[in-house]
């Protein structure tokens, strides 16, 4: 019959048969949970023959593309290569607005960058006798994301995650291989937990692929994304210091291109406002806004305030899906 602990073997038999002994796979990761289990599993089933790129699009969560290394690298002893393509994301982004046109320059730019570092492995591997090619490439597909119907991520995120995958697909010939293609979001977590996958990584929130640039409604520069990621990580590491963490489904902070009048001491301050965004949702198609303990929010708000300088006043969003998205952009 089937189970998670004869799962793992079994896929592992699989995907060592169809990638022989010479063969070499590459794969995206993000440090959410689905490219994480897929890597370990990857890197289980033939280890550096599995070869994952991850790449830093300047609008990652405070020092991610560090943590996700020292997870996937220390932790799981992954081939990992992270490529740092802040400026060339950032550049491009310069004085964009338009959500869409974000999520287009991020996609695409993101094929150009693992494409080239793909096409560097590749010519490492040609100068070596004991390796293939890359014939293969890894995706962490899930079974909702299979059967459209079924959306985890909403229909946003299923566009853009085909979107990548076409382009890779069409331009390197690569096959694709994807071992959680049968599985459930839950069925993912305790894959994860069994394959040693630290908890707070396996139970994390969803993050979108555009990243911070779909939260910062104004410019999105290297000042404002800074910003904003010290008062997303104040927001989440106060939620987790309550206890909270699980009872949510995403919570998030987003920068908002407005000045507000505060006062510090006795001088008169004039600086942005953050908005905090926590939702419950089964399948992220509806979502209600969560309701916090008032004290957490007071705690929040006050560190936000006080240690994040450039921003003197905190919301909180009180809309639901519908008529609001989860993400404000
Ligand atoms: P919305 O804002 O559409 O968000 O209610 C629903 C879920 O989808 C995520 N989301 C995205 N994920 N690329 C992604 O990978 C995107 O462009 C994108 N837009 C929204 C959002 O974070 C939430 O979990």
């Amino acid at each position: 019959g089937w189970s998670m602990e004869t799962f793992i073997p079994k896929e592992i038999a699989r995907i060592r048969e169809i990638c022989g002994d010479k063969g070499q796979v590459i794969g995206a990761v993000s440090g959410g949970v689905d490219s994480s289990v897929a890597a370990k599993i990857m890197h289980e089933a033939i280890g550096d023959r599995f070869h994952a790129i991850m790449v830093d699009n300047g609008v990652l969560r405070l020092d991610e593309a560090k943590k996700v290394k020292k997870m996937l690298v220390e932790d799981l002893g992954v081939n990992l290569t992270v490529v740092d393509a802040s400026d060339l994301f950032l550049d491009r982004l310069k004085d964009v607005e338009d959500p869409e046109k974000k999520r287009k320059i991020i996609g695409n730019t993101f094929i150009e960058v693992f494409e080239a570092e793909a096409a560097k492995i590749e010519e490492a591997c040609k100068a070596d006798t004991t390796k293939g090619p890359i014939e293969w490439l890894l995706q962490g597909t899930l079974y909702p994301d299979v059967i459209e119907s079924i959306s985890f991520k909403g229909p946003s995120a299923t566009i853009k995650t085909h979107h990548n995958v076409g382009g890779l697909l069409d331009n390197m010939k690569l096959k694709l291989i994807e071992p959680l293609r049968e599985l459930f979001k839950d069925e993912v977590r305790a894959l994860g937990r069994l394959l040693g996958i630290p908890a707070h990584l396996v139970g994390r929130h969803p993050f979108p692929g555009p990243g911070l640039a779909i939260r910062i409604l104004g410019p999105v520069t290297r000042e404002q994304v800074k910003l904003l990621q010290l008062a997303d990580e104040i927001y989440i590491e106060e939620i987790r210091a309550a206890g909270l963490y699980d009872q949510i489904s995403q919570a998030f902070a987003a920068l908002l291109p407005v000045k507000a009048v505060g006062v510090m001491g006795d001088a008169r301050t004039y600086e942005q406002v953050i908005a905090l965004r926590a939702v419950s949702t089964e399948d992220f198609m509806t979502a209600d806004w969560f309701v916090f303990p008032p004290q957490v929010l007071k705690k929040i708000s006050s560190r936000i305030t006080n240690e994040v300088r450039g921003i003197n006043r905190i919301t909180y969003d009180i809309t639901s899906k519908p008529p609001g998205t989860v993400e404000w952009l």
